[in-house]
C-alpha cells in the first residue's frame, strides 16, 4: 500500500486546520459561502479524502472513515457556529444602521392657508344663507345679452367697450368674460320661482392693468331680492345688517343717488366704519337700487305685481378696508405668508 493511498491523521489535522481557519477568518456570510465550496466541494481536500476512502482496502476503510467522517463533522460544526455568529453580527449591523433617532429634530412640511378671499366670501354667504336666502352661481364666460343686454345696458353703453371688457373671440358668438356678478340677477329670475333672495358671488374680469388698486381678475358678490311690496327701505335694512358683521356694530351705511342701467333709483352704497390703523370714516362700498322695471320685463316677471332690490359690491375692495389690505397685489400673488395673517383656517 503506498503513502498516498492510505489517510493518516496528521493529514486530516492538517486539512481540518486549515479549514477551520479559513472557516474563522472568513468575515462575511457571502465570503463563509464562498468558504463553503473550496472546503466541502468538488476538488476540496475533504473531498478527495471521501474519494480515496472507496478506494482503501477493506481493513482501513473502517478507521480513515470514522477520520473522515469526524473531519467533516468538526468542519460543519465550525461552518454553523461561524455562520450564526455572522448572522447576528451581520443583523445588529443592520439594526444600528436603521435606526431611527427619536429625539432628532423633525422636518417641518408647510402647510397651505385657504386664501382670505375665499373665507371672506362665505363668511359673506353665511350672513345671507343665515337670512334664508340661497346662493345663486354663473358662468364666467357669459353670453353678451346677460351681462349688458337683458340688464338694460344701451347698445352704445361705454362699459361695453373694449377698453374695459374681455371679448371672447370669434366675436360673432357674443361672448364676454362676464364684467360683473349682474347677469346672474337675470339668469336666476329665468329659472327660480317667486319670491327670489339670492345671494352670487363669483369671479369677474376687466380689461384693467395689475396695480395697487386694480386687478383684470376679481371677485363679486351680488344681492337680489324679487318680492312683493318690496321696498327701498328693505334694501336699506338689509344692507345695514350686512355692513355691521361685515364691519361691526358700530358700522353705519348710507345711500347717494347714483345711475345704474339696471336699477331706477340707485345709489351709490358707502359705509361708515370705525376702522382698523386708519381710523373711523367712509368708504364707498358698492352700487345698489331697485330693480329697473325694465330688466323685470326682460326676464318675465309682472313688474305690476313684484317689486325688488339689488346690490352688488367687490369683495377684494372690501377685504382692503376691512382687514388694512393696501395692496390689491398681495391678493393674486398666491404667497402662503399673506394667507397666514388671516388665520389657518383649513
Ligand atoms: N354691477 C355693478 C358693477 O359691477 C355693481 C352693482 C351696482 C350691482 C348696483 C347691483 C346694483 O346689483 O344694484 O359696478
Amino acid at each position: 500500500m503506498s503513502k498516498s493511498e492510505g489517510i493518516i491523521q496528521a493529514e486530516v489535522d492538517k486539512a481540518i486546520e486549515a479549514a477551520l481557519t479559513e472557516i474563522t477568518g472568513s468575515a462575511s456570510l457571502a465570503d463563509l459561502k464562498k468558504a463553503k465550496g473550496s472546503i466541502l466541494g468538488e476538488g476540496s481536500t475533504l473531498a478527495g479524502f471521501s474519494a480515496r476512502l472507496g478506494k482503501l482496502p477493506g481493513d482501513q476503510k473502517a478507521e480513515a472513515g470514522k477520520m473522515v467522517g469526524s473531519a467533516r463533522s468538526k468542519v460543519t460544526e465550525a461552518f454553523e457556529a461561524r455562520e450564526s455568529e455572522l448572522s447576528s453580527l451581520e443583523e445588529a449591523k443592520l439594526l444600528e444602521k436603521e435606526a431611527i433617532d427619536v429625539t432628532a429634530v423633525g422636518r417641518i412640511s408647510r402647510t397651505g392657508a385657504r386664501h382670505p378671499l375665499t373665507l371672506l366670501q362665505e363668511k359673506i354667504s353665511d350672513v345671507f344663507v343665515g337670512m334664508g336666502w340661497e346662493i345663486a352661481e354663473g358662468p364666467e364666460v357669459e353670453s353678451e345679452w346677460f351681462n349688458f343686454d337683458a340688464l338694460n345696458f344701451d347698445a352704445d353703453h361705454p362699459a361695453r367697450a373694449m377698453q374695459d371688457t374681455f371679448f371672447v373671440e370669434p366675436t360673432e358668438q357674443k361672448l364676454v368674460l362676464r364684467t360683473h356678478t349682474s347677469p346672474v340677477q337675470v339668469r336666476s329670475m329665468l329659472e327660480r320661482p317667486l319670491p327670489i333672495y339670492v345671494l352670487c358671488p363669483g369671479r369677474v374680469f376687466r380689461t384693467d392693468e395689475l396695480d395697487a388698486t386694480h386687478t383684470p381678475v376679481f371677485h363679486q358678490v351680488e344681492g337680489l331680492a324679487i318680492d312683493k311690496g318690496l321696498s327701498m327701505a328693505d334694501l336699506r335694512g338689509t344692507l345695514e345688517h350686512f355692513a355691521r358683521i361685515m364691519f361691526g356694530e358700530d358700522a353705519k351705511i348710507r345711500l347717494r343717488p347714483s345711475f345704474f342701467p339696471f336699477t331706477e333709483p340707485s345709489a351709490e352704497l358707502d359705509v361708515w366704519y370705525p376702522g382698523a390703523k386708519g381710523g373711523p370714516r367712509w368708504v364707498e362700498w358698492g352700487g345698489c337700487g331697485m330693480v329697473n322695471p325694465n330688466v323685470l320685463r326682460a326676464s318675465g316677471i309682472d313688474q305690476e305685481v313684484y317689486t325688488g332690490f339689488a346690490f352688488g359690491m367687490g369683495i377684494e375692495r372690501t377685504l382692503m378696508f376691512r382687514n388694512e389690505v393696501s395692496d390689491m397685489r398681495d391678493m393674486v400673488e398666491g404667497d402662503v405668508r399673506f394667507s397666514q395673517q388671516f388665520g389657518m383656517v383649513l
